[in-house]
């Protein structure tokens, strides 16, 4: 079959991105436009503040992909978007931006699920990999800031099929570390700051214990029992027990001057972060992180063994954190489970991700109408 160039659009939250996908396999055109600078004074994402920055950002970061991969509007084949989950307001702008694309050029518009995207990062790149054959069954963590979600992802023919099989029952693992970040005075985004300090901690200072969770979900009380094992995750309760610690520890004082300090700082480095930590807040952030790791690795595969998998995708913005992909790979190994991650720049949001997962789409012809709308809370099947 001949070449197939897909323009994915992906601005579901803070991200405006833009991205040309040779036939799901190779990454012609890549550009991501960060909103980190707009949202860190106020330590997480405002929603209004994210659709203006798109609205800003939406063309030229189309125009930057179509020039790095050398080809016009002409050439691509079809135009992908994210239909949802995410912001709703975030969603449309890339929504919009699409049909209009699709319908003026008269080529197909192909709405894709946000997490469908982040498991496809992980293919994308698993096929430039000398050799390579994904071994089912298929279990991928999708750790984000919106998410903790387990899925198995089958495929029948050119189609991918998934089932939830574990979920949080109320914040992402993502969510924890940026919300803990701010409560130690530390930035937005928290997890790749939090991922830098840790190694200067004591990850055995303070034991941050997690339970199974045995009991149903309540949202899901009066629903039908699941036919399958589900293998659910909590981050709330911990980001209490840090902010106890805060509080108990009379750490308050220099929470506050520190983000003051840092406040002042332009682009702080890793180094200034460091200087404004003493040894204490340290010990509780590496702590946190390894609570955090062992929790999301112990789960995880425990659902790889009752599931009997041979292949785990770990994706989204937290598969980016260092301890938690040498933990998965030292103990998937000991567990005989094959693990995949995305490179770092493809952990967090992207739109190269959306133009893959769009490809089996485009070879099955499933294609959006132009009354596309955003799907906030959008479920991935
Ligand atoms: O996938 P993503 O870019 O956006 C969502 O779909 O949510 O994920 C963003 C999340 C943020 O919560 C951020 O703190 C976290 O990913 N994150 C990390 C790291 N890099 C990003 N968490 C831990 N360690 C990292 N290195
Ligand atoms: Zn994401």
């Amino acid at each position: 079959m001949s070449e197939t160039y897909i323009l994915g659009i992906e601005s579901s939250c803070d991200e405006t991105a833009a991205a040309v996908v040779r036939s799901g396999e190779e990454i012609v055109g890549n550009v991501v436009a960060s909103q980190i600078k707009t949202h860190s004074p106020y330590g997480g994402v405002v929603p209004e503040l994210a659709s203006r920055e798109h609205l800003r950002n939406i063309v030229p970061v189309v125009r930057g992909s179509l020039q790095q991969s050398g080809k016009t509007l002409n050439d691509i084949d079809a135009f992908a978007v994210t239909r949802g989950p995410g912001l709703a307001g975030a969603l449309l702008v890339g929504i919009s931006y699409a049909k209009t694309l699709a319908w003026t050029l008269g080529k197909p518009l192909i709405a894709v699920n946000h997490l469908e995207g982040h498991i496809h990062a992980v293919l994308l790149e698993a096929r430039q990999l000398p050799d390579f054959e994904l071994r089912f069954p298929v279990l991928s963590l999708v750790v984000s800031g919106g998410h903790t979600h387990l899925y198995l992802a089958e495929k029948i023919g050119t189609t991918w099929r998934y089932q939830n099989v574990g979920h949080t029952r109320d914040d992402a693992a993502g969510e924890a570390y940026d919300k803990v970040a701010k409560l130690v005075g530390l930035g937005y985004p928290g997890g790749p700051i939090i991922d830098a300090l840790a190694k200067f901690g004591d990850a055995a200072a303070i034991k941050f214990p997690f339970a199974q969770l045995k009991h149903r979900d309540r949202k899901d009380h009066g629903k039908p029992e699941p036919e399958q094992p589900q293998f659910d995750f909590s981050y709330s309760g911990i980001k209490t027990a840090v902010l106890r610690c805060v509080e108990v520890e009379g750490m308050l004082p220099k929470v506050e001057a520190r983000r003051q300090a840092l406040l002042r700082l332009d682009k702080p480095t890793i180094e200034d972060y460091r200087a404004a930590c003493d040894q204490k807040t340290l010990n509780l952030i590496a702590s946190f992180q390894r609570a955090i790791v062992d929790d999301l690795v112990s789960k995880t595969l425990l659902a790889a063994e009752s599931y009997g998998v041979a292949t785990l995708l770990i994706t989204g913005g937290v598969a980016a954190n260092s301890e938690l992909r040498a933990t998965f790979e030292r103990r998937a190994a000991e567990e005989g489970v094959q693990v995949l991650f995305p490179s770092r720049p493809l952990s967090t949001d992207n739109a190269a991700m959306i133009a893959a997962a769009a490809y089996p789409k485009f070879l099955a012809r499933d294609f959006a109408g132009l009354d596309l709308s955003a799907e906030a809370s959008l479920q991935l099947r």
